[in-house]
């Protein structure tokens, strides 16, 4: 496989809410190369992602260019709760979409990934948004994975702040926190945590109110359709009018790295024991663990060049119209 000039991007995805938004961020971007999607267990049922993936290609006009291959339907060895009181049952909020009738990749998304690093060695990025069942399943297969791939961005984790699902943990390290811990200790990985989705990614109300009110494309109104569900579940639960970007906010950074303005590098390990700290991220920040700070812990984003880039999507499909080549 020859590959073209820009980045070119496998995405890793439990694909509901606000993943749909991260695929058509690097789908619609010019300076990305999204050149296959992986599924992994986790939002909700499995095969609802796999069409909420496919759904998305089609908003994007890109089904017939990115394969979806489908990967790991549980986690190594827990199971999970699905989120279906966050995205609605199917992940898209209230209604389920027809289904889209797209075939689905013939390889095993963790085989896929593993071939394209090895046929491609130091070209491909990871962008992990969801639990990282599938990196580490490709590890196991592929010890030399790290060093095959460009880089590996993760969204997971909460650095020294609360979870989203238990007050120890992000929903994708919760999940599977054995595949975190072999991630974190095995790859040299740019983590975009929890902490970081609440302080620069959270569209309030004006900014929910400015994709309603303006103009009337497909994606402003996909956009309001699937975050209505979650808007009200952050009403009820954190009493805040306001919805989270998570996994877009990672992808909008790899079109546009410079919206990253605050890193460190720490060593991170992660919980992996059931109970109540089950997939708590240890990220020591003092540096008084003799672990190797190998993890480049995103801990400031350009919140307006951000959404910027996230209504240029809405409005115009086009999430790097303003950023120039
Ligand atoms: O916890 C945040 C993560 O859970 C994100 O990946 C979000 O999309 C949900 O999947
Ligand atoms: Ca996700």
């Amino acid at each position: 496989m020859s590959l073209r000039n820009e980045r070119p991007v496998i995405i890793d995805t439990d694909t509901a809410g606000d993943d749909t938004q991260a695929l058509l961020m690097g789908l619609l971007s010019d300076r990305i190369d999204v050149t296959g999607i992986t599924i992994c267990a986790g939002n909700v049922a499995f095969d609802h992602q796999v069409e909420n993936a496919k759904r998305t290609l089609e908003l994007a006009g890109a089904e017939d260019d990115v394969p979806v291959y489908e990967g790991a339907r549980s986690p190594l060895q827990k199971d999970h709760e699905l989120a279906h009181h966050i995205h609605g049952e199917g992940g898209l909020g209230g209604d389920r979409f027809p289904e889209t009738g797209i075939e689905s990749g013939e390889q095993f998304a963790v085989d896929y990934i593993v071939e394209q690093a090895r046929a491609n060695p130091g070209e491909i990025t990871l962008a992990c948004i969801a639990p990282l069942t599938n990196v580490a399943l490709a590890y196991k297969k592929e010890p030399n994975l790290d060093e095959l791939l460009d880089e590996v961005w993760v969204m997971g984790g909460a650095v020294n702040c609360l979870g989203n699902i238990t007050p120890a943990a992000e929903y994708n390290f919760w999940v599977d926190p054995d595949a975190a811990k072999i991630v974190m200790n095995n790859f040299d990985v740019t983590l975009f945590d929890w902490g970081l989705t609440v302080r620069d990614t959270e569209f309030g109300p004006e900014t929910l109110e400015r994709i309603e009110s303006g103009p009337d494309t497909p994606l402003a109104e996909f956009f309001t359709d699937i975050t209505t569900q979650v808007r009200e579940f952050n009403r009820e639960t954190m009493g805040r009018d306001a919805v989270t970007q998570p996994d877009s906010a990672l992808v909008a950074a790899l079109v546009e790295p410079d919206l990253i303005e605050e890193t460190g590098m720490y060593a991170v390990d992660v919980d992996e024991r059931e109970g109540l700290t089950r997939g708590y991220t240890a990220v020591d920040e003092n540096d008084v663990t003799d672990s190797d700070p190998r993890t480049r812990v995103v801990e400031s984003l350009d919140s307006e060049r951000f959404e910027a880039m996230f209504l240029d999507m809405l409005f115009e499909e086009r999430p790097d119209a303003a950023l120039g080549s």
